[in-house]
């Protein structure tokens, strides 16, 4: 038998478990992470750079992923032959005069993980998570979800061989595109009277008590995906990591995997150089930003109050000791951001092409206020990753544009004109005489 390229390790306590063991926490009770033998990568593989540039030039077939492309680093024991993909990642960075502009950051890009195949990051996370879940061979997997795990999870458990999907939504708290997305990929979709950490707490314990595999971001395999926006960032940027990396914060999973991601770059370096880590959340839902003022001495634990930024609507992160340490290791900070303030920013980036969801504009809206304060200056290199696609949300546009959200008056409305089906209406709506 070949000795496995990774096994699992407690962040706290340092006790190791097989991969292939189903377990989600340590026995200590804290956080498990997939950790690579990075000596042996670095001695069997001293061109890894290289063969990832190849790669980006493959048009068909797993190494074709903005995933997979990075095998070596994300699932090296899984056979690539055996990954369950859509063709995730390889998604645009966007930058313009008018978003420098509107941002008042002159090096500025916009990563937009909303053009993945289920319009959201989530799909880097779920090739991963599910890939491995085929591995071992089970035959449920169940998430709780705020809309987007769900949809991420429903279409890859889709494409996998004999694979059942459960997802547990909080009722009425998920967008009508959100909610269709695990209906027509065939998951069994359970609404809860409850919000997000309700349905989370619940998904644990059927979990535990059955043997249904859970794909929440607590399930390290998961972050081993998710961590290639990251990579692919500082590939396009020719392998220079931005001075500052600006993401909107909810379960705290993401901004986990992203500062995975550059560490394990950095000690093989594929980078040369760390960068700092700003995490946003929306004011209604921001504990981790309320640990960071105290210095993470105390975990901070809230209920979730209304936000237009549904999908980070979480009072109770389950992966907060993780993104806790990544902050502190990037030397980061946390912000948090009012609802009329994200959806500013929201606006300006979608003004100018971009189409950002309510929790992308979170990032946005802090990377205002950072830039404000003078905590990022102005000649920083800055990469705000855009978690979904704007039209995962559209009620949320129409609402604003039309001015129906009575706590975020837009600033350059643009609602719909009804007017008569008639040459002259037309034209005289236009002014044109
Ligand atoms: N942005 C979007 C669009 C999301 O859907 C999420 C999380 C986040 C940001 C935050 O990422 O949780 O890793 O900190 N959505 C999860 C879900 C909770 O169920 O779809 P995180």
């Amino acid at each position: 038998m070949t000795t496995p390229w990774s096994d699992l390790r407690c962040i706290a306590c340092a006790r190791r478990y097989p991969a292939t063991e189903v377990r989600y926490r340590c026995d200590c009770g804290d956080l498990l992470e997939v950790r690579h033998d990075l000596n042996r990568l670095r001695a069997e593989s001293p061109d890894l750079r290289r063969r990832f540039d190849e790669r980006r030039s493959i048009q068909t077939g797993p190494h074709a992923s903005g995933v997979w492309r990075y095998h070596e680093l994300v699932l090296p024991d899984l056979p690539i032959d055996s990954v369950v993909t859509c063709g995730e990642g390889n998604t645009p960075l966007y930058a313009s005069a008018a978003l420098s502009a509107a941002f008042d950051t002159a090096d500025l890009a916009l990563k937009h993980e909303g053009e993945n195949p289920t319009l959201s990051f989530k799909d880097r996370g779920m090739t991963s998570g599910v890939s491995w879940a085929q591995h071992l061979g089970v035959s449920h997997v169940a998430c709780a979800s705020t809309g987007d795990t769900s949809a991420a999870m429903a279409a890859y458990a889709a494409h996998a061989r004999g694979l059942e999907a459960v997802v547990f939504l909080p009722h009425e708290k998920v967008s009508p595109e959100q909610l269709a997305q695990p209906i027509v990929y065939g998951a069994r979709t359970l609404a809860l009277d409850t919000d997000f950490d309700g349905c989370m707490r619940l998904v644990q314990a059927v979990c535990e008590r059955h043997p249904i595999y859970l794909l929440n971001s607590m399930n390290s395999f998961r972050l081993e995906g998710q961590k290639t926006i990251g990579l692919e960032v500082c590939q396009q940027r020719d392998w220079r990591a931005p001075d500052w990396f600006v993401i909107p914060v909810g379960n705290a999973g993401n901004v986990s995997a992203l500062g995975k991601g550059m560490l394990e770059a950095h000690a093989l370096g594929l980078i040369d150089r760390l960068p700092r880590i700003a995490g946003v959340q929306a004011k209604a839902a921001d504990p981790l930003y309320r640990g960071f003022q105290g210095g993470f001495r105390e975990r901070v634990r809230m209920d979730a109050g209304e936000t237009l930024a549904t999908a980070i609507r979480i009072g109770d992160p389950v992966s907060h000791d993780k993104a806790a340490r990544i902050i502190q290791r990037f030397h980061g900070v946390v912000e948090s951001v009012e609802e009329a303030e994200l959806m500013d920013a929201k606006a300006a980036a979608d003004r100018a092409g971009v189409a950002v969801c309510p929790n992308s504009g979170v990032a946005l809206a802090g990377l205002r206020k950072l830039r404000a304060a003078g905590t990022i200056p102005a000649d920083a290199s800055v990469v705000v990753i855009l978690t979904a696609h704007g039209m995962k949300f559209s009620q949320v546009d129409v609402a604003y544009h039309t001015g129906a959200l009575a706590h975020c008056p837009p600033t350059h409305p643009n609602a719909p004109e009804p007017i008569a089906a008639s040459i002259e209406a037309v034209c005289s709506t236009l002014g044109l005489g």
